[in-house]
């Protein structure tokens, strides 16, 4: 029989099946029925940073330059909490088996820091750290941009003794180096890729309006490069990988790659919790059917370790992937 059993963060996982931030896990008997369904563990919906500012009455200003933001943050803050996300945390630990991992999306490192410590308290397994800002300011240099990511790193190394792991978006200029510069101030691991807000345009009203929130199976395509490179780069980081995976073949590619696990969300919200249970199946198919008897077994069989420089074979994939086109 194949063993799916794996670890990430130290955590004992059942299998590398994680349940990825959103309001999927935003309840007890949400994350019961995902349990049960075969979900390994859970990262809880995020808590937000502005939220935490906002009852702490940081945020003075946002009203005088974004009524509408404001309003909507006021609404939030009213129908969401930091105490009841303390509780979501202990009543979780009380009531599933599985490893809960909290979450924060933040832009900085002020002001919210305590409110890890109280997550650590609450008996959150480990924090995952959305760091959401688009660098879109144009006299703010990537090195100011990614000191931001070092900053909050630091804080929480001096505050907190839990697992720290990072969500990263796609766009750094170097992500190997980042990834590193983060796991030697403490990080212990990295989630590939986040998935940022998309905006559409809508010709007919000639106005901005959201793209779909949900991902696509093709789009595990870049988190699959990205999680090959830093796995072989950065030795000692644990990636799990996010974005698109939605099927075995999704979960096996990126163990493949060098993920210590997979996270799942847009899938689960299209073909429900089933879906865990269809994949841990076919995984087990898949493992019994290339003799391998656990995911350590084949982990990072396929990622870039053994390639010296993993530009020039990219460069060198790319240059015949157009020439094959007359
Ligand atoms: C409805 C919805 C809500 C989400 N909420 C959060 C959130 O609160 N915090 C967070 O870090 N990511 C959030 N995400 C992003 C997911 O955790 C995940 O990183 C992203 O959807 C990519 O994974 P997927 O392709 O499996 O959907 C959300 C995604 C969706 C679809």
């Amino acid at each position: 029989m194949s063993i799916l059993q794996t670890s990430y963060l130290g955590l004992a996982l059942k299998n590398p099946l994680i349940v990825g931030s959103s309001s999927l896990t935003d309840s007890v008997e949400k994350v019961k029925k995902l349990e049960n369904a075969g979900a390994a563990a859970v990262v809880l919906k995020s808590l937000f940073e502005e939220q935490m500012l906002h009852e702490a009455q940081n945020l003075h200003h946002a009203g005088d330059y974004y009524p509408e933001a404001a309003a909507y943050l006021q609404s939030y803050v009213a129908g969401h909490s930091i105490a009841e996300y303390l509780r979501l945390i202990s009543d979780l630990k009380q009531s599933v088996s599985i490893p809960v991992i909290a979450s924060v999306n933040c832009m900085s490192a002020s002001g919210w820091i305590e409110h890890a410590l109280k997550m650590q308290q609450a008996g959150a397994d480990a924090i995952e750290i959305n760091i959401y800002f688009v660098a879109a300011d144009k006299t703010r240099t990537s090195e100011k941009c990614e000191a931001i990511y070092l900053d909050i790193a630091a804080a929480l190394k001096k505050t907190i003794s839990i697992p720290v792991v990072f969500k990263l978006g796609n766009h750094f200029t170097n992500l190997s180096c980042m990834v590193d510069r983060l796991y030697c101030r403490g990080v212990r691991g990295v989630v590939l890729f986040n998935r940022f807000y998309e905006p559409d345009i809508d010709i007919k009203n000639m106005t901005l309006k959201s793209a779909s929130v949900f991902s696509l199976p093709k789009d595990i395509r870049y988190s699959l490069r990205w999680v090959s490179i830093v796995s072989a780069a950065v030795e000692g980081i644990q990636i799990s990988a996010s974005t698109g995976i939605a099927n075995a073949s999704g979960v096996i590619k990126m163990l493949l790659a060098g993920a210590q696990t997979t996270q799942i969300c847009s899938a689960l919200y299209k073909n429900g919790t089933d879906l865990l249970k269809t994949i841990t199946e076919e995984m087990q198919q898949w493992m019994e059917e290339h003799h391998y008897k656990s995911v350590d077994e084949f982990r990072g069989k396929l990622n870039y370790k053994n390639i010296k420089n993993p530009e020039q074979y990219e460069r060198s994939q790319f240059m015949k992937y157009f020439s094959s086109y007359e």
